[in-house]
């Protein structure tokens, strides 16, 4: 089995690999192409992952490459991990809309728009490269915003799944607080990607009994105290909504804390120097502590089991990913992506059936739905005036004034990544 990361020069590819180690039995990976334009950056992960496999005995074979065709030519599946304008766009996207107000995240608002309006063209070329050379091949979408890049990567016909690590990690932490093995935790996670509650948790499958009531009444406070919520909101929500939600239900107060410390593209930016700077230590063979600081917990161990059962090996049958509606929402349009738990095989992700959503819910859903719609459109077309329709749809903008302010923000900070612009 074949396996190419594009991106797989990035920080995070470590834990990646980590994951691809411990769990062989699951994805036997004999050959894995880590590609990505920054030779430097590559040479210093690439030889990191090869000590890290050597390790643990893998006998897997890893190769580094700035050459996308060369890369994926022969690969099963493809991760994309990938970054457009690396941590400095990010910085851009997480400070601009604090200037109106905004808040100034990667993948919520119109940062998130941004992010958007750089990668999709990008991601629909990869993919198109992937295509040509093999059309069975599995795309694993980690890139953000993944509801979006997803969607679009699915509307060009590709063969696509979308992932993301919130839930996992919504699993695993559970499962410590509920004292069970996490492959007994099943997640009533609905929404879109970044957009998500727990509406139950399950033991032991999917039509498990809902533990989430004892679940609230004995942890509620380290829940909510994780999500920097205030537990009162989590008990009257009686589900557990997840981190991205902060920056809707407490907007304001993020925008106030967003303005008084540096970017957490600064922060990530400043990790990932001493990162590097670890990782060309010969001595070093296995994923460092400071990783844990990254957001991406628990990603490898989503990738692994994805790419698993996508490739008709071993993964969990049920898992939580991002995929087409196709009437599991009933109140959106079929092609909406969202990110709900799928029965994955090889032949792709069927969600499962979800109850009748609360309109507290289905209304937000509804709304971001419409805005993911408009700033796909951005992203395909171009336009000043497609953008500022997309940031006028977003239910944390809204007014035209602000619209404008952020639109002529976007383009003026985007110009380089944006081929209308
Ligand atoms: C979580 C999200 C990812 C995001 C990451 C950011 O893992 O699910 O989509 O990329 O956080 O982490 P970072 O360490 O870059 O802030
Ligand atoms: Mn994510």
């Amino acid at each position: 089995m074949k396996l190419a990361v594009v991106g797989g020069g990035s920080t995070y590819t470590p834990e990646l690999i980590d994951g691809f180690a411990r769990l062989r039995d699951t994805l036997p990976v004999e050959e894995l192409v880590l590609v990505d334009p920054a030779a430097d950056r590559l040479e210093l992960v690439g030889g990191l992952a090869r000590r890290i496999f050597a390790k643990q005995d893998h006998a897997g074979k890893i190769t580094t490459t700035t050459d996308l065709d060369a890369g994926v030519a022969g690969a099963d599946a493809v991760l994309l991990q990938l970054r457009v304008g690396g941590q400095a766009a990010r910085n851009q996207d997480e400070t601009w809309p604090l200037e109106c107000g905004c808040v100034g995240q990667e993948t919520t608002g119109a940062g998130g728009l941004a992010k958007a309006l750089r990668t999709v063209p990008v991601v629909l070329d990869i993919a198109e490269r992937v295509r040509r050379t093999n059309p069975d091949a599995w795309i694993i979408d980690f890139t953000n915003p993944v509801g979006i890049v997803t969607r679009a990567l699915l509307q060009a016909g590709h063969k696509a799944v979308g992932l993301c690590n919130v839930a996992i990690g919504f699993q695993r932490k559970f499962a410590r607080l509920l004292e069970v093995e996490p492959g007994q935790v099943h997640l009533d996670h609905v929404g879109l990607n970044h957009l998500t509650w727990e509406l139950g948790v399950r033991l032991g499958g999917p039509d498990g009994e809902n533990v989430l009531p004892k679940l609230l009444a004995e942890h509620g406070d380290t829940i909510a105290d994780d999500l920097h919520m205030p537990r009162k909101l989590v008990d009257r929500l009686g589900v557990v909504p997840s981190y991205y939600l902060r920056y809707f239900y407490a907007h304001d107060e993020v925008v106030r804390e967003l303005g008084t410390k540096p970017s957490r593209a600064a922060e990530v930016a400043a990790m990932e120097k001493e990162l590097l700077e670890m990782y060309g230590d010969p001595a070093l063979d296995e994923k460092p502590e400071l990783l844990a600081k990254r957001g991406g917990a628990f990603y490898s161990e989503a990738a692994v089991d994805l790419a698993a059962s996508l490739l008709g090996g071993g993964g969990s049958p049920v898992q939580v990913v991002n995929t087409y509606n196709k009437g599991t929402l009933p109140f959106l349009p079929d092609d909406a992506v969202i990110e709900v738990q799928a029965r994955v095989g090889h032949d792709g992700a069927v969600p499962l059936a979800v109850p009748a959503l609360d309109p507290l819910y289905a209304g937000l859903l509804a709304n971001v739905t419409a805005y993911e719609d408009l700033a796909l459109e951005a992203a395909l077309r171009g336009g000043r005036d497609r953008v500022f329709k997309a940031l006028l749809s977003h239910p944390l903008i809204g007014q035209y004034d602000q619209a404008e302010q952020l639109t002529d923000r976007l383009i003026a900070h985007n110009r380089e990544h944006l081929a209308w612009a």
